[in-house]
């Protein structure tokens, strides 16, 4: 399919007499060997009415966007964009008219990075040409991302770019020019006018990637993560009283995150790694006679997310009450770990978690930073005792996603009781009995309980 929309591509230049060539991401994910179904072609002229004539041979429709100057069309599954070469860098909302009359190196001026810089020519004299002006195939080799012009205009121009320099040096395991950085770093305030959904996007991304510390690194270092997400930045640190310290909950925070993903690729498994710990500065007290503690950081934390969802403009949705729930209950199976591991212990978790049981135990397992190998051990073995409570209990219980066997409705009937606390009362002390123990999981059992708690409560059946 590549083979032919490039012919295409390039009878169509032969014919008007356009100069044209790939650019940007296609031709950087070639070298890469990262396959790539976004084709952008940079046509020296009029990038519209080129993709029109592209549409025409085609017989595809052409999506034309005006206000940016560019054009895109499908073919089969491959995206194809047109823009025409441009001396000035693009601004999304400006009002100048749109300068077309650049050559193609004031186009690869004006882009990102040296690594999207690069372009093959489509043209009959050169066809397959790369054309490196900027040295980034050198920059592929070498693993960096560097600005083809002075980095302080490059990220001045579109502040997104610090975001963009950090997400690809994640994703693509390559180091930032020091010139670069310290661009990040003058600039960073800059980053105020980018929306957050971009920043979010961005920062997906690098959240996404396989070691996303590099990223979280680099944000922290040049002053963006305290812009954009502060109470990830408060992490940093560590306090010392009496010559005790605490952890720094910051590089913890990175290891669980990088841990997590070597076993999931689900974004927001990954969120609930970044956030299990978000409270610990909140809670942080120094105790006589005890060291730091961090009562509570579970419950505090689970309450924050929220909030951060809502500033980072991340879905609000059952996928913050996922991230929510695991945060809240991240230190469940742990101490369930440290402990003699009761039934009851472990049928109140399943019963929690439901079936977010298996993301939390991944949470839980990812959690086990120490360098201790002593105590590496006690909790791998530890943990392993609570995965096989997890699972005989279940498989004798089937507490997962489980309904206590009496409603509400049953209760309601059962002593022509209308809505309210009494019903309550009973359903709790019901479903407390269970996951206590104290009965099975029957109905039959659950119903002789119910009828005893009744009579306590002074009521009878109907
Ligand atoms: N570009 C740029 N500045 C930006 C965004 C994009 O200079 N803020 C240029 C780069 O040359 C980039 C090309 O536009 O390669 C296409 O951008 P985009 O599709 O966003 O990124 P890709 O490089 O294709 O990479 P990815 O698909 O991973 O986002």
């Amino acid at each position: 399919m590549e083979a032919l929309i490039f012919n295409v591509l390039a009878e169509t230049a032969a014919k008007t007499a356009t100069e044209i060539y790939v650019i940007g991401g296609f031709v950087r994910d070639l070298y890469l060997d990262r396959p790539s179904k976004d084709i952008d072609v940079v046509v020296l002229g009029n990038g519209i009415s080129f993709a029109e004539k592209v549409g025409q041979k085609l017989k595809t429709n052409v999506a034309v966007f005006k206000n940016f100057g560019t054009a895109m069309l499908k073919h089969a599954d491959l995206e194809v964009e047109f823009v025409g070469a441009r001396k000035e860098s693009y601004r999304a909302n400006s009002r100048k008219p749109i300068v077309e009359d650049g050559t193609l190196e004031d186009d690869q001026l004006r882009r990102d990075f040296t690594i999207n810089a690069l372009a093959i020519s489509l043209n009959q004299t050169d066809f397959g040409a790369v054309v490196d002006p900027f040295n980034g195939l050198e920059d592929l080799q070498n693993k960096l991302i560097r600005t083809p012009l002075d980095p302080v205009i490059t990220f001045s121009d579109d502040p997104l770019r610090m975001m963009r320099a950090i997400r690809f040096a994640t994703q693509l395991d390559f180091q930032i020019e020091q010139t670069a950085v310290d661009a990040i770093k003058s600039q960073k305030e800059r980053i105020k006018i980018v929306s957050k959904e971009r920043i979010t996007d961005e920062l997906n991304k690098i959240i996404l990637a396989k070691k996303p510390s590099i990223g979280f690194n680099y944000l922290f270092d040049t002053g963006l993560l305290e812009l954009i997400f502060p109470q990830m930045a408060k992490l940093y640190g560590v306090d010392i009283i009496k010559g005790r310290a605490h952890k720094d909950n910051f590089y913890h925070t990175l290891e669980v995150l990088d841990n997590i993903c070597q076993t999931t690729d689900d974004l927001w498994l990954r969120w609930a790694a970044i956030l299990h710990d978000i409270a610990k500065p909140a809670t942080k007290r120094f105790e006589e006679g005890h060291g730091w503690t961090f009562h509570g950081h579970e419950d505090r934390g689970a309450r924050m997310v929220p909030q951060i969802f809502a500033q980072l403009k991340l879905p609000l949705n059952e996928k913050m009450k996922f991230v929510q729930k695991l945060v809240l209950l991240h230190l469940r199976p742990i101490v369930l770990a440290q402990d003699i591991v009761t039934d009851s212990a472990v049928r109140r978790l399943l019963f929690e978690a439901g079936e977010d049981i298996d993301s939390l135990m991944l949470l839980c397992n990812a959690d086990v930073t120490t360098k201790n190998e002593y105590k590496i051990k006690k909790y791998r073995n530890n943990f392993e005792l609570v995965k096989q409570k997890l699972k005989d209990v279940e498989e004798r219980d089937q507490l997962r996603n489980w309904q206590p066997p009496i409603s509400g409705n049953d209760i309601m009937e059962t002593f022509g009781l209308p809505a309210g606390k009494e019903v309550g009362v009973l359903k709790n002390a019901i479903r407390e009995a269970i996951l206590e123990g104290d009965i099975t999981n029957s109905y039959q059992e659950a119903f002789n309980f119910m009828l005893q708690k009744a009579k306590e409560l002074g009521l009878s059946p109907v």
